[in-house]
């Protein structure tokens, strides 16, 4: 972990490949296997408070607010306490509601971006508890909070986010499984997403030895003006991550659906010349994901899915290792960064420095 590039041409390569030491980290020291739980110290949320906590917003911008759909999905799932993300820019600027009982959570890698700052000093202002979950530590956003958790995702230097992505969701798994286990789940459910955390440091290992496979794919979307990305409830956020990490990095045109909704509208644009990537994990949605590349094959339009197993109607699967249902969106988008990267590396971007973004917006 250092500003060396360590052999890679790139920061974003090195970033992609250091996510299994990466994730590694984030869980070191944390988990409880005695309780099935998880030990946040940073937190500053006793039990008693963790179990009086109604609602969580979740607020962000750009690849963190992705995470935080993500970590919303998580929580619900695992501690059944409702929860959504907002981008933060627009949470300050529409007069929110601030309640009492809901915990407010600003994500952030540098913990400075200046909307979620803004967010979190609108929401102190108003005697909110805000958490923050960060990756850079002592930084602005981390400081104003009242508590929360380290991501530890080490320095991330391409402008546009992998590693710190994928830390931060699963900060979030961490964070929803001792929520969780101050409410209603059990301890075999906590053992078995402990078990689940513990597998994917491994299986990110084994997604990224397939690097010569994507290499190959890449070649096919060069051409492509436009793509679009579907995936249901869990890999919505999914299909919305890695359409932004396509746009950012080879300026590609991408636009994430959710699948459900395909039958309102893109179907119209579906066309041999508009590639679908299809996030098609096997959990209950699976039928329904392989009615929507029906429907697009029917439609002659080019399928990719990530899955985890092959699918008939796609041209193109990438198979990915499986775990337990909630924590799949963890392992989903990590084929796709690597798509985005060797898609831009054959346009010839500026990979690290995409035009027009910044690491981080310290401005409004
Ligand atoms: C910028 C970066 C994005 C990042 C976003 C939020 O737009 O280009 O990659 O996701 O800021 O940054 P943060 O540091 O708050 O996570």
């Amino acid at each position: 972990e250092s500003w060396d590039m360590g052999g890679h041409d790139t920061y974003m390569h090195k970033e992609i490949f250091e996510q299994a030491e990466a994730v590694d980290r984030v869980l070191r020291g944390r988990i409880d296997d005695r309780f099935s739980t998880v030990h946040l110290g940073g937190l500053n949320l006793d039990a008693r408070e963790a179990r009086g906590v109604r609602r969580i917003k979740i607020l962000g911008c750009g690849t963190s607010y992705h995470a935080g759909q993500i970590g919303a999905q998580l929580i619900e799932e695992l501690a059944r306490i409702p929860a959504d993300a907002e981008p933060a820019s627009e949470f300050r600027y529409r007069n929110p509601v601030v309640d009492p009982d809901t915990l407010y959570i600003a994500v952030s890698q540098s913990g400075e971006t200046y909307d979620v700052l803004a967010a979190v000093q609108e929401l102190k202002r108003k005697g909110a508890r805000v958490l923050g979950v960060v990756n850079v530590v002592g930084s602005a956003i981390a400081r104003e909070a009242d508590g929360g958790l380290y991501v530890h995702a080490g320095p991330e230097v391409c402008v546009v986010s992998t590693k710190c992505f994928t830390n931060t969701v699963v900060a979030f798994g961490l964070l929803a499984l001792h929520l969780g286990r101050t409410r209603d789940l059990s301890v075999a459910d906590g053992k078995r997403i402990i078990a689940g955390l513990r597998k994917l440091p491994e299986q990110i290992a084994d997604i990224l030895s397939r690097e010569d496979e994507i290499e190959k794919l890449a070649e096919e979307f060069t051409e492509a003006r436009s793509m679009l990305f579907i995936g249901r409830v869990r890999g919505y956020p999914v299909a919305r991550e890695a359409s932004l990490k396509l746009k950012e990095v080879s300026y590609i045109h991408a636009e994430a659906y959710p699948a459900s909704e395909l039958k309102h509208g893109p179907l119209a644009l579906i066309e041999p010349a508009m590639p679908t990537v299809a996030i098609v994990p096997d959990d209950d949605l699976l039928e329904k994901n392989r009615a929507a590349l029906e429907e697009i094959k029917a439609r002659e339009g080019k399928i990719l899915a990530v899955a985890h197993r092959e699918q008939e109607k796609a041209d193109h699967t990438i198979v990915v290792p499986k775990n337990e249902d909630e924590l799949d969106p963890i392992l989903m988008g990590i084929p796709l960064q690597l798509l985005a990267y060797h898609t831009a590396l054959k346009l010839g971007r500026d990979i690290d420095k995409p035009r027009n973004l910044a690491k981080s917006v310290t401005v409004e």
